[in-house]
């Protein structure tokens, strides 16, 4: 063979290998993950994550969270859809946790004192008269709040990663035997609570009390397995527990009403730090949108469980309260002197609002 049909040999074989190459790199690769981008080329990973909660549709939390939904569907160009699932219809209380851990679900918002399963130092933020004043629990919900921040960080061994504070408003009681003036009221009656640091509040009181997921309140009242409850006039009102009692006591003051937003620490640290930023930018302003709606959702519920007729509501006075902070007070030392939570991160709440 000459030398120039060699050579031209050889480039035949070159090319020939050159096209198969570059064939097999453009074909689909079986069991390759799907291309990372969503429609419209948005450069983010299409996905369908679950936000799951216990409460109504009509509330401060479901309102918030579908506001995060809706940012995060516009800025990814509908790449990334979160789905909201209200009234515990994925997941209860006792549940939802355990959903997140094990990553069926990407997001939940339960009452802070339900992370107490996890870390009883969540505890201290459901305490009776913890926060000194309005501005102390707003303070809390900045997500720059170091304080808030300090405890996040404790739920990551557990497999949480706690991303936001949001707010629904104070708690109050009401009962269907009688009205719950002074702490002799709370004898011979059972409440059901959302958490031990309720349940601790209404023994210290003077009842009993027992913890009961929120999906079982309704039909707890009307059966008479509990005589009464405690809980916000927005929760109240959406889940008709005014329906079932007779007697309720304003307390503003006394227990407000936080959720921690968390996601899935594993999961999240698995996303590529654009789409964790775009997640965490809205749910920062779905932050601030529900807990700026917090307080006039609750007015209107206070005024619409006035008009409906059913609940007999008392007023608490600056005197009574000061009844119940003796008994919310003696709770804070108990949690203290049972190791449940530290000194310092009492004060640390305390101080929260307060001008240096
Ligand atoms: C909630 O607002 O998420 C429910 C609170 C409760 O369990 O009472």
């Amino acid at each position: 063979m000459s030398w120039s049909r060699i050579s031209v040999y050889t480039a035949v074989v070159l090319l020939l290998s050159l096209l198969v190459a570059v064939i097999s790199a453009c074909a689909p690769q079986r069991g390759a993950p799907a291309p990372a981008v969503g429609p419209g080329e948005t450069g983010f990973p299409k996905m369908t994550l679950k936000f799951n909660h216990v409460v109504a549709r009509d509330t401060p939390k479901h309102k918030a969270a579908e506001r995060f939904a809706q940012l995060v569907r516009e800025r990814t160009n509908g790449a990334i859809e979160i789905q909201v699932f209200p009234n515990s219809e994925l997941y209860k209380d006792g549940e939802e946790i355990e959903a997140l851990q094990t990553g069926a679900i990407h997001f939940i918002a339960p009452g802070t004192d339900k992370f107490g399963v996890l870390v009883s130092e969540w505890e201290a933020t459901a305490l009776p008269y913890v926060f000194s004043s309005v501005e102390g629990f707003k303070q809390f919900e900045d997500p720059d709040n170091p304080v808030a921040r300090e405890l996040f960080e404790k739920l990551r061994p557990k497999g949480l990663l706690g991303l936001a504070i949001w707010e629904n408003g104070w708690k109050h009681f009401s009962s269907s035997k009688r009205p719950l003036i002074v702490p002799d009221d709370f004898k011979g009656q059972k409440f059901r609570t959302s958490g031990k640091p309720d349940e601790a509040f209404v023994k210290a009181l003077g009842g009993s009390a027992v913890v009961m997921a929120f999906s079982e309140v309704f039909s707890a009242l009307q059966q008479g397995v509990v005589d009464g409850q405690f809980n916000t006039w927005n929760n109240i009102y959406t889940q008709k527990f005014h329906e079932v009692q007779r007697y309720a006591t304003s307390s503003e003051g006394a227990v407000i009403l936080l959720y921690g937003v968390a996601t899935n620490a594993q999961w999240w640290d698995s996303l590529d730090s654009r789409t964790r930023q775009v997640l965490f930018e809205a749910l920062k302003e779905a932050t601030k949108y529900g807990n700026e709606l917090a307080a006039e959702e609750n007015r209107v519920a206070f005024e619409k469980i006035k008009a409906s007729g059913r609940l007999e509501i008392h007023v608490q006075t600056p005197e009574e309260a000061a009844l119940w902070r003796v008994a919310g007070e003696q709770v804070q030392r108990e949690w203290v002197s049972q190791g449940r939570i530290s000194q310092q991160t009492l004060q640390k709440l305390a101080s929260l609002g307060k001008t240096r």
